[in-house]
């Protein structure tokens, strides 16, 4: 199967690319730069795949409040774009979305499912879901949504929370981390194995098509994971909790942004580890 993966330098794409050995046709912004929507359909039309995976994003949550333009190219027209050539091409669009399509407080205590009525706050998550919609005008998609992701930590360009606190750790005796949102940290390397499962990447057999939500298992605010990151390396940091007005971020973040991944475990896919055990192996990996 020839299988166009978007955004090979970033972590998703990256460790797609990994798994997928000489299948994969990884496209980084040299060979395809998503802001310029207009050669999109040449470049896959010209490459023929079978299957298109799209892990390029915007994903610079802060800096999209101050370039909307750029974001929503990105992540919203780029993708109505490629779904329009995956129809030419009769071929399958795997679209990465994101847990801040839910910026609201659950209207009930519980983990957001597909089916739920999604509300993004600021100019990312609105791009986010605008890409999702565009990827569903393709009958062919399959939709991905994660959370808190964080790749191998033998990947050098990777950006992410436990990477950061790594860094911060051994610079600083304490950090600030906020408290009150709750999310589920994903190892890209699991994620990577399930999105290949619903595409059918290896048997050519896909998942029906539609909205799944992928992440590891369980729950922990960020505050709580810093601090298992900080006693899993062995660091001696101490986590200040805060609030998100303290952090002052220039985009909102959802408080509560734990999806329910029922659907995908339903159908039978991997199973995807507690986000403790992950981490647990991450930090065995990073001490190697
Ligand atoms: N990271 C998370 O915690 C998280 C959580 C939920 C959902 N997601 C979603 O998961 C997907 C993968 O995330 P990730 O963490 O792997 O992201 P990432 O590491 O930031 O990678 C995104 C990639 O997109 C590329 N890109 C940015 N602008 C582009 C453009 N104009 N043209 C072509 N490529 C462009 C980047 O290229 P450069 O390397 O050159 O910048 C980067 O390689 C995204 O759709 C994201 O929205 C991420």
């Amino acid at each position: 199967m020839r299988v166009v993966v978007t955004g090979v330098c970033g972590q998703l794409g990256g460790e797609l690319c990994r798994q997928l050995g000489s299948m994969a046709i990884g496209l980084d912004v040299d060979a395809l730069d998503l802001r310029h929507t207009s050669r999109i359909a040449d470049t896959l039309l010209r490459l023929r795949p079978e299957l298109v995976i799209n892990c390029a994003a915007y994903t610079q949550v802060d800096r999209a409040e101050s370039e909307p333009e750029v974001c929503r190219a990105v992540n919203a027209i780029a993708v109505e774009r490629m779904a329009a050539a995956c129809g030419k091409l009769d071929c399958p669009l795997v679209q990465i979305s994101t847990d801040y399509v839910f910026g609201a407080a659950p209207p009930q205590p519980r983990p957001w499912r597909e089916e739920d009525i999604p509300s993004p706050q600021g100019v990312y998550a609105r791009s986010k879901l605008a890409g999702e919609q565009a990827a569903a005008r393709h009958p062919k998609h399959i939709i991905v949504r994660t959370c808190g992701l964080y790749a191998r930590p033998s990947d050098p360009r990777a950006k992410n929370f436990v990477k950061t606190m790594l860094r911060l750790g051994g610079e600083r005796a304490e950090v600030r981390v906020v408290a009150d949102q709750y999310c589920t940290p994903t190892y890209v390397p699991n994620l990577a194995r399930a999105v290949l499962w619903l595409a059918g990447a290896a048997n050519g057999q896909p998942a029906p098509w539609g909205v799944y939500h992928v992440t590891d298992g369980g729950q922990t605010a960020w505050c709580e994971f810093a601090q298992d990151v900080f006693r899993l390396a062995k660091m001696e940091v101490k986590v200040c909790p805060i609030t998100t007005a303290d952090y002052a971020a220039a985009a909102a973040r959802p408080a509560y942004s734990v999806l329910d991944t029922g659907r995908y475990h339903r159908l039978g896919g991997p199973p995807m580890p507690d986000w403790r055990s992950s981490l647990k192996k991450y930090i065995a990996q990073w001490r190697n």
